[in-house]
């Protein structure tokens, strides 16, 4: 059978660094308070030069020199981004320019922060349904401009940056011994809307909106949905946490990550932690975490690697990849 097996990975942030202090004069904070509620430290926030393109077409970049390959070996881009540079055309598009790519296919996806995991699911359906032979899977994300800066609520929480995989078909024979994406479990439910939403769009205001959480509310739901679509991949792929080599869940807070990685038994070395350095950076959280284990050499061949990603709408879901 066909398998979507990872060929490289790569990651894009922007130059400037703000510490949780730089905080201190904007809003009433502390970075006292903003590491002990969420475990972040810094996030990297955009220039104007820096947009969801740029930041994109760097990951592109480096996942692609990652894998040995050029934009010509590619097929498809799909991007998740909640912070498109433009209402339309799709930023993939804009992308697929920036490389030199006029060949193949490109869109956006839009799941919030469970973009990616939404999007390494449907590439993984393109190139099993023998549409697509390596997909460019892209995480970029610039929530600094959509952010309420006056709002220590949710300005502290969130960061720019861009994550990419390449994923390319493979054989397989089946088993979750294949190299590759082996089971895949995605949700959303609209009855959340309201707690975790942007108050403007091209349909209503006619504006772009800022960020609105109702960060209480959404802490509430989020361990027990987590666990709950994991719980679902394990029991479609047969396995149990025990059997993962590693765990890299969405990095909006450290206290839902080890809250989530307690209930499912997942042993605590297993965990890629990076929300220290990048904050929340939505769809680009996954992949910017990845680069990072797999450039540090923790992710390795063959290792069994659980993606994990919860946000607005609600939105949340599940990957499993033996790498
Ligand atoms: N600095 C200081 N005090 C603050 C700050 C801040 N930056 N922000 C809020 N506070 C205050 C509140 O006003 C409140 O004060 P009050 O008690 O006088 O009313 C107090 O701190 C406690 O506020 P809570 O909201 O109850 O704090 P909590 O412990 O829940 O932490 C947080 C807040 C970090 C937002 C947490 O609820 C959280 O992480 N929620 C989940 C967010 C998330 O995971 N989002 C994921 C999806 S993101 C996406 O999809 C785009």
């Amino acid at each position: 059978m066909i398998r979507s097996v990872v060929r490289g990975t790569g990651a894009a942030l922007p130059r400037r660094i703000m510490k949780n202090a730089d905080f201190e004069g904007m809003v009433e904070t502390s970075d006292e308070w903003i590491a002990q509620r969420t475990g972040i430290r810094q996030r990297h926030i955009a220039a104007d030069d820096e947009t969801t393109a740029s930041l994109g077409e760097a990951a592109a970049r480096a996942a692609l020199d990652n894998a040995g390959l050029t934009p010509d070996d590619i097929d498809l881009i799909v991007l998740a981004t909640s912070t498109p540079n433009n209402t339309f055309p799709a930023t993939a598009v804009d992308i697929q320019n920036r490389l030199g790519m006029h060949h193949g296919f490109a869109f956006d996806l839009q799941a919030v922060c469970s973009g990616f995991v939404y999007a390494v699911t449907t590439a993984d359906l393109y190139i099993r349904g023998g549409l697509a032979k390596r997909v460019l899977v892209i995480g970029s994300e610039t929530f600094s401009r959509i952010l309420d800066w006056s709002d220590r609520s949710t300005c502290v929480l969130f960061g720019d940056g861009a994550g990419a995989m390449v994923l390319e078909a493979g054989e397989g024979t089946g088993s979750i011994a294949d190299r590759g994406v082996l089971a895949a479990s995605l949700r959303s439910d609209g009855t959340h809307k309201d707690k975790l939403f942007v108050d403007g769009g091209p349909s209503t205001t006619g504006t772009v909106g800022y960020l609105r959480m109702e960060g209480r509310e959404v802490f509430k739901h989020a361990v027990g949905m987590i666990t709950d679509v994991i719980e679902a991949t394990f029991s479609a792929a047969g396995i149990t946490a025990e059997d993962l080599d590693w765990f890299v869940p969405h990095q909006a807070n450290k206290r839902i990550i080890d809250a989530s990685a307690k209930k499912l038994g997942i042993a605590e070395q297993k965990v890629v932690v990076t929300v220290d350095l990048h904050g929340n950076t939505s769809a680009a959280s996954v992949p910017l975490a990845l680069s990072v284990a797999v450039a540090d050499g923790r992710i390795k061949k063959g290792d069994l690697v659980l993606l994990e990603a919860m946000g607005g709408g609600f939105t949340w879901g599940a990957v499993l990849v033996r790498w």
